[in-house]
């Protein structure tokens, strides 16, 4: 069965989606087949980070509604990697328990799940956490995301994900803001969140540029080097702490 990772955030706009995109793409360099599920309703933006936005797609909830098999929702984005997209809108006569099965029966095909959580610490944030063992929780250095990210993580607790299965990713760091206080630093980050580092990712411009231009952070970049360390400490790897 896959290992299922929720990345969710409670403030919106912190970077929970570009992390399981380059989470997901790094993942599947490494060789495991990787499930992107976007649990953000409505407002999914998976598609569109991924090129694929044009194609015709079934949703999870199309799978749920019996209006197709759950293999025809897979859409295949890259070596390894498949997106479940996700739909307009909730139907909210359906049981959470839907969901939950529904990513129980996607472990069956696949070695990780990563959900891309909507913000927001509520139904929606249940649904996606019940489903999932682990979360790593995303959080960009200010107190309003920070607040955020440690109301997530309570919520999610509550939802049956153990705070020893809970991560923390500081997002958009700038080492410079952060030395002349314009920015929390990396301990005032962890301490109010409540929440064990697993990573950093550096403010890189290229991110909010690569939906309209298609260029990545390269291989070499701060970014890149920063989503590879976060992966191979999921996998239990001991890496050093680079800013
Ligand atoms: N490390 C980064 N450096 C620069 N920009 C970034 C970085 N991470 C994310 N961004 C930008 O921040 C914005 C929000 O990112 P993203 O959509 O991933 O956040 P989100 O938490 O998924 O948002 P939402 O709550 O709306 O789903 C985007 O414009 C994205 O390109
Ligand atoms: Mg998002």
């Amino acid at each position: 069965m896959a290992e299922t990772i929720l990345i969710a955030s409670g403030k919106g706009g912190v970077g929970k989606s570009t992390a399981t995109l380059f989470f997901g793409r790094a993942m599947a360099k490494q060789g495991k087949k990787v499930l992107l599920i976007d649990a953000d309703t409505g407002l999914g933006a998976l598609d569109i980070l991924l090129g694929v936005a044009d194609k015709t797609m079934n949703t999870w909830l199309d799978v749920e509604r019996e209006a197709c098999e759950l293999e025809n929702a897979f859409l295949p984005v890259a070596d390894n990697l498949t997106l479940l997209p996700s739909p307009k809108e909730y139907d909210e006569t359906l049981s959470d328990d839907v969901f939950v099965r529904l990513v129980s029966r996607c472990g069956e095909s696949f070695d990780v799940i990563l959900i891309d959580a909507p913000a927001g610490i509520d139904r929606n944030l249940k649904r996606a956490a019940t489903a999932c063992e682990k979360a790593v929780f995303i959080a960009t250095a200010d107190e309003v995301s920070v607040k955020g990210a440690a109301a997530a993580a309570a919520e999610t607790e509550k939802f049956g994900i153990s705070r020893e299965n809970m991560r923390l990713v500081i997002n958009r760091f700038q080492k410079k803001a952060a030395a002349k206080c314009r920015l929390l630093n990396l301990d005032g980050v962890i301490d109010r969140s409540g929440v064990q580092l697993l990573g950093v990712l550096p403010e890189d411009k290229k991110i909010p540029q690569s939906s309209v231009t298609g260029v990545l952070p390269g291989d070499k970049s701060k970014f890149q080097k920063a989503v590879e360390r976060i992966v191979l400490r999921m996998d239990g790897q001991t890496v050093p702490l680079v800013l």
